[in-house]
């Protein structure tokens, strides 16, 4: 049984992606950093599907909290064989508002927290010759978002970590994709408020947010065994915003 790895699943896209994985032969490791109640009722509700699930505290922007996290794992079942580093914020500000804290901490837990992650999941991957690495990234990490200078930043890095490491990593067995959302209905989007909601569902061909349950229904294709021979790639389900 392959052992995933899901950033950030206390919540939102990382919770809808544990429930749909557990629907397969998977064993699930729950990340989490301040949701520990939604956390362990997530895995409480898989275990009770009979799937082995295991909710584990680490904040992905400490190296030291990553290593025990994946430590962890690797005393009980060996190591990670599937890392989905979904974990990730936001915030809406012009550039000129963002301060040197602000710039600092959505780095920090973007992109920092995905180096701390894959840094600590190769071992084991490189070792077993064989992996998956899937990236959450954003739509604006591709092609850029007003009033998000920061976070696109935070999202094209991963993109273009992405492509590199698929490069760098493809000769030793493992693959690295990233998915890019466009808007999604979770906690992240409702922050926003339902009226620009409304302004942004007008600029979606689709007309209306992606369900968590459609980006899940893609990573499970995406980590799967039907999915031999894709890397490097940057998958985008948006509804039609951005075509390119
Ligand atoms: N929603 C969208 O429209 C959208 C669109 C494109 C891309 N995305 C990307 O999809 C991913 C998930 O987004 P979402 O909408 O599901 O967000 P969300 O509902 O706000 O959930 C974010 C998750 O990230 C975790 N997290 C934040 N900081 C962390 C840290 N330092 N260490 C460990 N976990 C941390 C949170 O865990 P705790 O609460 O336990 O701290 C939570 O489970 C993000 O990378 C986001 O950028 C979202």
């Amino acid at each position: 049984m392959k052992t995933v790895l899901i950033t950030g699943a206390s919540r939102g896209i990382g919770a809808e992606i544990s429930r749909r994985l557990s629907l397969e032969d998977y064993r699930i490791i729950i990340n989490y950093n301040k949701s520990e109640k939604e956390a362990k009722i997530l895995e409480k509700e898989i275990r009770q599907k009979g799937k082995d699930a295991w909710a584990i505290k680490a904040d992905i922007r400490k190296y030291d909290e990553v290593k025990n996290m994946f430590d962890l794992v690797k005393n009980k079942f060996r190591g990670v064989d599937i890392l989905i580093n979904n974990a990730g914020i936001s915030s809406y500000k012009l550039f000129q508002d963002i301060d040197e804290k602000s710039w600092d901490e959505i780095f920090d837990v973007n992109v920092k927290g995905v180096y701390n992650s894959i840094h600590a999941a190769l071992p084991y991957m490189l070792d077993q010759k064989s992996g998956k690495i899937l990236n959450m990234t954003s739509i604006w990490g591709i092609v850029g978002g007003s009033m998000e200078s920061h976070y696109s930043a935070t999202k094209g890095a991963i993109n273009a970590l992405t492509k590199a490491l698929s490069k760098e990593l493809g000769y030793s067995g493992i693959t690295v994709n990233a998915i890019a959302p466009g808007a999604v209905k979770t906690p992240m989007t409702e922050e926003i408020g339902k009226e620009n909601l409304d302004y942004l569902c007008e600029d979606i061909p689709m007309g209306r947010l992606a369900d968590p349950v459609e980006i899940a229904e893609l990573v499970a294709f995406m980590i799967s065994d039907k999915n031999s021979y894709m890397t490097g790639q940057i998958i985008s389900p948006n509804g039609g915003m951005i075509v390119y």
